[in-house]
């Protein structure tokens, strides 16, 4: 059965084409970070027109690319949340007309879900049961993933998202917009051991995240150096501060991670979302995992970021799950996995 996914939960307006075996055919995104970045954020009201102006070439050019013609799509898979409800809306609305036009089925997929198990789509290795690792910039969960449609939800952030404390410390360093890959690079020239930033283990047990901390001494240490210098920051000091806050994520993301694995025997750790993309985390977390004995699985960076494949993934299980929608499908901004 071919598939055409669609995701709009965010700011990256996305299609993807899939195959009979979920091979992606073709997987379109289309990113509005230089619209975004002069803001210094995500403006949810121009990300939701953006995704008016772009659904229909996108959706066009994925099919395009995975030389399929409208008619042999059978059925529509979309995100239904959580998100920005005006960019959800524009997904939803888009795959709602499509079905009814083409008489095909209506499928809504939860967006952590997509990301979750993303690494799915390209490590056939992978099996169930595993502990996931979502790190994205609304999201920092982690979950033991049974099987497909059966997941505990082991810990979550109780303030910020991982991916929204590189962004908001990169603007704190004037580093531009994402801060993910900006404060990557920087990190790159820096001590990670520079500076000393505080971790957030929030308890022996707890599996949990908190990064607000983590930002406000960041915001401390960048303060303190101001008075020192006199208002001028050095670009040694930003290089060691964007390499510490690095390593600060990254030391509780690997910990929680793997004790979760040691805490539920389970022998497959998998990592998604945005912030997976980082290079020094998947070194720390594939380092980690080997010294603790467990297989550890990762999906390249452009099926980590928000795409459709991953959308498409989950939306051809629940489809064989009879589990499908009808046009009463409603995007959900706050929707639970
Ligand atoms: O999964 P994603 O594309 O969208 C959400 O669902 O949120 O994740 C976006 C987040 C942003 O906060 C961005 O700064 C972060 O992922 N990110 C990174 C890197 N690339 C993207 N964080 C750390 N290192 C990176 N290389
Ligand atoms: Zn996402």
């Amino acid at each position: 059965m071919t598939l055409l996914a669609i995701e709009t939960s965010c700011d990256d307006t996305c299609a993807a084409v899939l195959g009979a075996e979920n091979q992606v055919l073709s997987s379109i995104v289309s990113s509005q970070v230089a619209l975004h970045e002069l803001y210094g954020g995500i403006v949810p009201e121009l990300a939701s027109r953006r995704h008016c102006e772009n659904i229909r070439w996108v959706v066009e050019q994925a099919l395009l690319e995975a030389q399929t013609p409208l008619a042999d799509i059978e059925a529509v898979c979309v995100t239904k949340g959580p998100g920005l409800v005006g960019s959800l809306l524009v997904g939803v609305a888009y795959a709602k007309s499509l079905a009814y036009a083409r008489n095909i089925d209506l499928v809504g997929v939860n967006h952590v879900e997509g990301h979750l198990l993303s690494p799915l789509l390209t490590n056939p290795d992978l099996t169930f049961p595993f502990i996931g690792l979502v790190v994205s910039g609304g999201h920092s969960s982690l979950y033991l993933a049974r099987d497909w449609h059966d997941y505990e939800l082991l810990g979550r952030t109780i303030d910020d998202a991982a991916g929204e404390a590189f962004d908001k410390v990169a603007r704190m360093l004037e580093l531009g917009f994402p801060g993910g890959p900006v404060i990557e690079k920087r990190a790159r020239s820096g001590d990670p051991e520079a500076i000393k930033l505080p971790r957030a283990w929030l308890g022996k047990e707890s599996l949990d995240f908190s990064f607000s901390g983590l930002k406000t001494a960041v915001r401390t240490a960048l303060e303190r150096q101001k008075k020192i210098s006199g208002d001028i920051i050095g670009e040694n000091f930003v290089s060691d501060l964007a390499a510490s806050f690095q390593e600060a994520v990254t030391a509780v993301l690997v910990r929680k991670t793997l004790d979760a694995a040691e805490r539920y025997q389970i022998k497959n750790v998998a990592m998604a979302g945005g912030v997976s993309c980082n290079g020094y985390l998947r070194q720390r977390m594939s380092d980690a995992a080997q010294l603790q004995g467990v297989d550890f699985f990762l999906a390249p960076p452009k099926f980590c970021t928000d795409n459709a494949a991953m959308i498409g993934l989950v939306g051809r299980r629940r489809l064989a799950a009879g589990l499908i929608d009808d046009l009463t499908l409603n995007p959900s901004s706050r929707l639970p996995l």
